[in-house]
């Protein structure tokens, strides 16, 4: 994993641990050094701590920022996590004030967009994280606008948070219906692309979602970016479990996504490779 120079492993303390609806949670932990220096997009592999008799290094488990809120000896940095097997369900069940392992801030961050402009952010599930801690990084920098996207209402965990957000421009989109617009989140980003000026998008989501978005932003000549959440296995940069087909001009390659992400500008992937990959 992409090494920042702040990047440190170390065994931190719980702040919070608070459920959402669908399955979702909040994971609190105090680190103040890393949340002073934590950059949006960046991730954390989280685990149990070192010296706990439990303790199993591959049970570290990547996960994108969702905000770094406190500042000096309180400073909390905050994760949504889904839970989904063994590691997610460990770590749902802990406690403020348990010790857990922390590995980060790692990878590449999404670029400060440029300052006076229009972005777009499109999210969906888990992939809501790391633009949430975009839109509350960059919005005194450019006008944000999020697409948040879910099947349903429950799949949108962030929304009452969001609705205390102040002055920004918030589109929920769901298939069913049952929040916001209904549909996919794609659509209305499309839409909004027709009619405004915007001059970057930033994803992060299912792998579809994405390659949907690059579409349509490329075809509109906007600069996307995106976050890869592909499944990890040594998060090191060694098994080659995590990697991406792309395509420059230098030909083609696969990256890794521990190593050389997660943050990547969508046009360099190889979108048709990557859905017929078993990833
Ligand atoms: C860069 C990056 C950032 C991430 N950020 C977040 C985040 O902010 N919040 C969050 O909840 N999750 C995030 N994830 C996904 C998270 O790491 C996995 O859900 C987690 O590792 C699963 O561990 P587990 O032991 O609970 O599940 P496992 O027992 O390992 O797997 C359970 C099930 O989940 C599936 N699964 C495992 N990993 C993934 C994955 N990466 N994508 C899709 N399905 C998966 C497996 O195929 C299996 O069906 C991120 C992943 C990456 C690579
Ligand atoms: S998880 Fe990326 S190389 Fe092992």
């Amino acid at each position: 994993m992409q090494e920042s120079t702040t990047a440190r492993a170390r065994d931190v303390q719980v702040s919070r641990c608070e459920t959402l609806a669908g399955g979702y949670f909040l994971l609190g932990i105090t680190a103040p050094e890393a949340a002073a220096a934590v950059e949006p997009g960046q991730i954390f592999m989280l685990g149990l701590p070192r010296h706990s008799l439990s303790a199993d290094p591959l049970l570290n488990r990547p996960l994108s920022v969702l905000d770094a809120p406190g500042a000096g000896a309180d400073g909390e940095i905050l994760f949504l996590i889904k839970q989904v097997g063994r590691g997610t369900r460990l770590l749902a069940g802990l406690q403020p004030g348990d010790k857990l392992f922390a590995h980060g801030p790692l990878g590449g961050t999404f670029p400060e967009p440029p300052v006076g402009g229009t972005t777009i952010l499109v999210g969906g599930g888990v992939g809501i994280a790391p633009l949430y801690f975009c839109l509350r990084r960059f919005s005194g920098i450019a006008q944000l606008v999020l697409f948040y996207g879910g099947r349903t209402a429950a799949d949108l965990p962030l929304r009452e948070l969001l609705a205390t957000e102040t002055g920004t421009d918030v589109r929920l989109v769901t298939e069913d219906g049952s929040l916001g617009e209904r549909g996919l989140v794609t659509e209305p980003v499309e839409r909004f692309l027709k009619q405004n000026a915007a001059d970057r998008i930033y994803c992060c989501g299912p792998n579809a979602m994405m390659a949907v978005v690059h579409r349509i932003g490329a075809s509109a000549g906007r600069s996307v970016w995106v976050s890869m959440e592909n499944r990890m296995g040594c998060g090191m940069g060694v098994c080659l479990g995590c990697t991406i087909p792309v395509r420059d001009d230098r030909g083609a390659a696969m990256l890794r996504v521990c190593a050389d992400g997660p943050v990547f500008e969508a046009g360099r992937i190889d979108w048709e490779l990557l859905a017929r990959s078993p990833i």
